[in-house]
């Protein structure tokens, strides 16, 4: 008797991780009216099942578990969507008989629902989201491989404890970095200056470093139906104070600059965004850069304006922070800056 193969097949194979897919739409459920076109489509219009059809291997690596929770252009996404979403994921990572979760979704604001979800997520169970930059009927559309990849990345144990990751052309990155940087490249997300927390190709999977910064079960955020009305404004040449001045009156409890270089303010909008915080509005200056960080105490002198520094997130993920910083009691600069130097 051949030992070897009489001990390899009593041993039982190992179940596949169990892998919930949420569809929420956007170009990697697009469509368009012929094969070429990757610019004219509709985006969100391809369900799940279809989604997942396409990815035979899908069935090698994970049991998948599919959700349609919305099918939209994520450019439309909104607070009670991202509410419902993240109760969603909540509810998933906590039932025993879920490894991971999987979510597709637009490139347009996927950065900012993957922080979301890296600061509201209460699990060390791997979530991955992923998206497309060619429609579903596209001639080498890159949504399949994508799905493949997220969900590999979710089946695998390395990924638990690593945060709300985003798998995109063989890429694996940390939802905090992540960034989408082109119109139309099929490589449109970077992690700038960080760079990728690692790679997924062709079944493997390797991480080559881990987050530092708190997120998902150390953070003090619980996802809700609240969400303090904060706005982003930019600073450029010639820029006014008429925008600052209309949204605090509409009664915004926090303005996102995004400031040019190191966070520094035109003076015409740097005196309104004084007067705005000696309201008691929240200004937090980022950069509108797109790589670096922003530090306290620059031109804009924090200190005596009572402004808070984003450090190295962008305008939109400083405004996801803000949010959820304002909607768990933070108020005062101290206390906020306290938020984005942690996490
Ligand atoms: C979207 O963000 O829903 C459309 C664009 C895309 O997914 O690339």
């Amino acid at each position: 008797m051949n030992t070897q193969t009489s001990l390899s097949s009593s041993r039982a194979a190992a179940p596949l991780p169990r892998i919930a897919v949420l569809a929420t739409g956007g170009t990697i459920a697009g469509a368009a009216a012929d094969a070429t076109n990757t610019a004219g489509y509709q985006a969100g219009v391809v369900g799940v099942e279809q989604l997942l059809s396409v990815v035979p291997a899908l069935s090698t690596v994970a049991h998948v578990v599919p959700e349609q929770t919305a099918s939209i252009d994520s450019k439309d996404m909104s607070m009670p969507l991202w509410t419902t979403l993240a109760q969603r994921v909540n509810a998933l990572v906590a039932a025993d008989d879920i490894d991971g979760v999987v979510i597709t979704h637009g490139t347009d604001t996927l950065e900012e629902t993957a922080y979301l979800l890296h600061l509201t997520v209460k699990s060390d169970k791997p979530v991955v989201l992923t998206a497309a930059m060619r429609p579903a009927s596209a001639l080498s559309a890159d949504g399949p491989l994508n799905l493949l990849n997220a969900v590999t990345v979710a089946a695998n144990a390395a990924a638990r404890g690593q945060g709300v990751l985003v798998a995109f052309n063989n890429k694996i990155h940390s939802a905090r970095d992540v960034v989408k940087t082109s119109t139309y490249a099929v490589d449109a997300f970077q992690s700038p200056e960080i760079g990728a927390l690692g790679w997924v190709q062709d079944g493997r999977v390797e991480f080559q470093r881990s987050v530092v910064r708190a997120h998902t079960r150390a953070t003090e955020f619980v996802i809700g139906a609240n969400w303090p009305h904060v706005e982003i404004v930019a600073s450029y040449a010639g820029v006014s104070r008429i925008a600052v001045d209309a949204l605090v009156t509409a009664g915004v409890r926090g303005i996102v600059v995004a400031g040019t270089g190191n966070g520094s303010i035109h003076a015409s909008l740097a005196q309104a965004l004084a007067d705005a915080a000696s309201q008691g509005v929240a200004v937090v200056r980022s950069s509108r850069v797109g790589s670096g960080h922003v530090m306290r105490n620059g031109a804009a002198a924090d200190d005596a304006l009572g402004f808070v520094s984003a450090g190295s997130l962008n305008p939109y993920k400083a405004r996801v922070l803000l949010m959820l910083a304002l909607a768990a009691g933070a108020t005062g600069p101290v206390a906020l800056q306290r938020a984005f130097d942690m996490y």
